[in-house]
């Protein structure tokens, strides 16, 4: 009888495994205060290595080790999400060259005439931007590097990949998933399987409030998509992360998905602008603010510089910014890990060479040091070993 029932419970748990959904693995999520390593969070994918924000640099930020992918959110013309970091997809400058030109659209003669200038929360652009486009017309151009004076090497994939929606980065990371339990089932058994942690999603809502002003919201899109691929819950592979506000305070009420509150070095949310409010990020920052954020979501997004102000170029004293936040129950995921020396503090380069890569590692190890939960990184490949390190020592 005993054996019977062994094998039943046996048999129920590998369909219960095999028929995946992210609800099925609540327990081994990671993600929270209590979790014993910090969470890899790739951002805008593998995006040191291959242009930001393609289905490749997700893929590869999955195979160098990355617990989550980071896809920026934007919208087009008929409503469907992509992943881009802004709607911009390629900028003027005042002497006509291109900046920030993540596809080829300037040089497509057919969309010439999609060039306007607009004003996005408070500064007037000049350039394409993704709501002037379907979906149809945006798969027709090809993503670029985004900074390719500093990542000349990406530029060899220049012109290769599309721009992805957010429906086919989340049927990747299905597949990446898939693909880890059928291993993890072949080398270990129902054990082995069992063990094997989702890869999750991290998507960030971009410009909220002027997306809401011109008809094309954010949120509702994402929800509707994010459940038709079965998240739904906290325990969910899913942060939902704003540098706004209201609209995570509005998803608050309408999700029981993760939300993590953005927080910058300077300035205040957009939607605090528009609404007259002067609280700033610092504002926020502050036990009380955090304790605030605390009513509607579950961790903040900090700038590196919230945590250890540079002094000099150097990492200076630490604030309290984790301590206060891990009182007031929030996760502290911090940003941006980036391996050339231009984004590092001085005592972390490796030449005078902007472009050069420094000892990432040694910056990554000083902020976990102080005990974040996380971090988003370029270089996904750098950060695990950065992190893999930190939980030996
Ligand atoms: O979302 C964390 C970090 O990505 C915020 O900055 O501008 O790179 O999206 P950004
Ligand atoms: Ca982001």
């Amino acid at each position: 009888m005993h054996r019977l029932i062994n094998a039943l419970t046996s048999a129920l748990a590998l369909s219960a495994a095999l028929a995946f959904t992210p609800t099925a693995v609540h327990a081994s999520l990671p993600g929270h205060v209590d979790n014993a390593e910090p969470l890899l969070i790739a951002h805008r994918g593998a995006s040191g290595y291959v242009p930001e924000h393609t289905l490749a640099a997700y893929w590869l930020a999955i195979e160098q080790g990355a617990d989550y992918v980071e896809p920026d959110l934007v919208i087009t013309k008929d409503g469907v999400l992509v992943a881009r970091h802004e709607n911009a997809i390629a900028l003027l400058n005042a002497d006509g060259s291109l900046r920030e030109a993540t596809t080829d659209v300037a040089d497509r003669p057919e969309f010439a005439s999609r060039k306007t200038t607009k004003t996005i929360d408070g500064v007037a652009l000049t350039g394409w931007f993704t709501e002037d486009f379907t979906l149809a017309e945006l798969k027709t151009l090809r993503a670029r590097e985004r900074l390719p004076a500093l990542r000349t090497a990406n530029t060899r994939f220049d012109n290769m990949f599309e721009v992805p929606t957010l429906n086919e980065v989340l049927d990747l990371v299905k597949q990446a998933n898939e693909r880890r339990r059928q291993q993890a089932l072949s080398r270990g058994g129902l054990k082995a399987l069992l063990k094997v942690k989702p890869i999750g999603v991290y998507p960030e809502t971009k410009h909220p409030s002027y997306f809401a002003s011109i008809k094309l919201p954010l949120e509702e899109p994402l929800l509707r998509t994010l459940a038709r691929h079965g998240y739904h819950h906290k325990g969910d592979p899913v942060i939902i992360q704003s540098f706004e506000v209201a609209n995570l305070k509005a998803l608050s009420r309408k999700t029981s998905l993760r939300l993590a509150q953005l927080l910058s070095n300077g300035g205040q949310p957009y939607d605090f602008t528009v609404a007259g409010d002067r609280r700033t990020y610092a504002d926020l920052a502050t036990p009380a603010g955090l304790k605030e954020i605390a009513g509607y979501a579950d961790g903040i997004g900090a700038h590196t510089a919230l945590m250890i102000p540079l002094a000099g170029g150097r990492l200076g004293t630490p604030t309290t910014l984790v301590r206060d936040a891990h009182a007031a129950g929030l996760t502290v995921h911090g940003w941006t890990f980036r391996a050339e020396n231009q984004f590092l503090p001085n005592e972390f380069d490796s030449s005078a060479n902007a472009g050069d890569w420094g000892d990432l590692a040694g910056q990554i190890l000083a902020f976990l040091r102080l005990g974040l939960d996380g971090i988003f990184t370029d270089h996904p490949f750098l950060g695990r070993q950065a992190i893999d390190q930190f939980t030996r020592d």
